[in-house]
């Protein structure tokens, strides 16, 4: 078993790559090669047992390296935001869609068949285009035509201790839970376990396991199933 984490530096990501190394898969963490915390990457991850890989993003760099050393699990857990979007020429098209079809696309072009595990959202539904959810749902529909092994993730709200303030993210999180709390007194307990939020943590362990079970693959796993 061999992974390859896109996304590796996010609240997500770090913590998938450290829920691979406790079950001892051997583990290639992306880092952006142009970021300015490299090196702390690579002390962290390393300390895991990872090892940091900064292929750029081009379709040829990622290819040579799925055929260098190819892979059993893809997880993609990238994405963009819009505070981001105004730091950085970024967009939901050309960071969420476009690198993470760029990595599928890759994986297909060396012949690696990867499990590609990709952290969608709760409210993507087939067929739609625009924003956030629009990417999302392009990328599942491209990845179900791509050839390749796929599990679908759709958590709620992420929750857990970011480097960066993201106060809509608590608030929604914490109306929708509060909400979820009353539902689940009057019986909606299937409710609450689809849409109440997910900390990292227990998320990572969640994709992990959804990504190591063979009864996933074709499968979106919910709310419920990633804790
Ligand atoms: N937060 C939620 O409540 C929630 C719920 C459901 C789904 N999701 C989705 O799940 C995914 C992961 O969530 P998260 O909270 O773990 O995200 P996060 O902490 O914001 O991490 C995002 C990752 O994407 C990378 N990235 C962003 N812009 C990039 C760019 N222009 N080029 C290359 N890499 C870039 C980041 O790299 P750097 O560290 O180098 O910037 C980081 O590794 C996201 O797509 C998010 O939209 C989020």
């Amino acid at each position: 078993m061999t992974a390859f984490v896109a996304g590796a530096t996010g609240l997500t990501g770090r913590a998938v790559v450290a829920a691979l190394r406790q079950r001892g898969v051997e583990t290639r963490a992306h880092v952006r090669p142009d970021s300015s915390r490299l090196a702390d990457w690579q002390a962290r991850f390393g300390a895991l047992g990872a090892e940091v890989d900064a292929t750029p993003w081009t379709l040829a760099a990622m290819t040579a390296t799925f055929r260098a050393h190819p892979p059993t699990l893809v997880f993609g857990l990238l994405g963009t935001t819009r505070k981001r979007m105004q730091a950085e020429e970024a967009s939901y098209e050309t960071v969420d869609y476009g690198l993470t079809v760029l990595l599928a696309d890759a994986a297909v072009a060396a012949g690696a068949r990867p499990r590609f595990v990709y952290l969608s959202s709760q409210g993507v539904k087939d067929g739609q285009t625009a924003g956030y959810l629009g990417a999302r749902a392009r990328v599942e529909a491209h990845l179900r035509q791509s050839g390749l092994p796929w599990t679908f993730a759709r958590p709620s709200f992420i929750l857990g201790d970011r480097d960066e303030a993201r106060p809509g993210e608590r608030v929604g999180a914490s109306v929708a839970d509060g909400l979820l709390a009353v539902a689940r007194v009057f019986g909606g307990r299937k409710l609450a376990e689809r849409y109440g939020s997910n900390d990292n943590e227990t998320l990572a362990q969640g994709l992990v396991r959804v990504g190591l079970d063979p009864s996933f693959e074709g499968r979106i796993a919910e709310g419920a199933d990633l804790r």
